[in-house]
């Protein structure tokens, strides 16, 4: 498959099989996207890849902060969002909710337990920051976080991003016996993909190009 194909293919699955993923395919992902750039090739992403029991136990510990604190998906907006990008998000939802209605789920449930279930994947991978590092190393774990996502796609391995649990970073700490100066940025649900869910027939829509470019020349 070539990159344009897996750009245009891959999208967030949101209903997993339950099949294990084999720890050489997930090393097979990782040794791909480590070739991603970094400011000053720092790498200095962190890996934690959580499977089998230990995943379960995790999202057990996620669904009871989610329903103690009900922290929801949202933009993580810092001021009123300006209505273009809060219209995306909704034209994102609206679109997603009949999918949603056919499976007979309430849509927040779906999403944010879903999400804190990293929607039943077998695999969990976070990605960790080390607290040194300043804000701008974000952008470093963005651009390998794409790569990810289209790795795991060329192999065969379907993926979520998962940003709602980052909202419960002190609980996945002590799930997971993370060290204190790490910081959970994202998490990536992975696994195969159960075709037979509605919600993974449900392709989220993208803006036209000219709202996004403005040339200067
Ligand atoms: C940083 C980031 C965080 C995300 N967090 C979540 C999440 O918590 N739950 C979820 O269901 N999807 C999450 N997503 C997936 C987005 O909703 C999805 O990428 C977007 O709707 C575009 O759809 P696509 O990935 O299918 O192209 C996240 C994506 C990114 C890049």
């Amino acid at each position: 498959m070539d990159l344009i194909k897996a750009i245009q293919e891959r999208k967030s699955i949101r209903a997993f099989k339950p099949d294990s993923i084999p720890k050489e395919k997930i090393e097979e992902i990782l040794r791909l996207v480590i070739h991603a750039p970094s400011a000053i090739n720092l790498q200095p992403w962190e890996f934690l890849v959580v499977a089998g029991e230990e995943r379960q136990r995790l999202s057990r510990r996620l669904i009871k902060a989610y329903r103690e604190k009900k922290i929801s998906c949202g933009p993580g907006a810092v001021k009123p969002l300006p209505k273009t990008f809060g219209k995306r998000g909704a034209k994102t939802l609206e679109t997603m909710n009949p999918f949603l209605d056919e499976m007979k789920v309430n849509s927040d449930q779906f999403i944010n337990e879903g999400s804190c279930n990293f929607y039943g994947a077998p695999t969990a991978i976070l990605i960790c920051l080390d607290d040194s590092f300043s804000e701008a190393r974000l952008v470093d774990v963005g651009v390998v976080l794409g790569y990810l996502v289209l790795a795991a796609h060329e192999v065969g391995v379907a993926t979520c991003p998962i940003g709602l649990i980052t909202a419960y970073g002190d609980e996945i700490k002590e799930a997971l016996n993370i060290a204190e100066n790490k910081k959970v940025i994202i998490g990536i649900a992975l696994g195969y993909p159960d075709w037979e869910s509605p919600i993974n027939r449900f392709k989220s829509f993208r803006d036209n190009p000219d709202k996004f470019i403005r040339w200067i020349e």
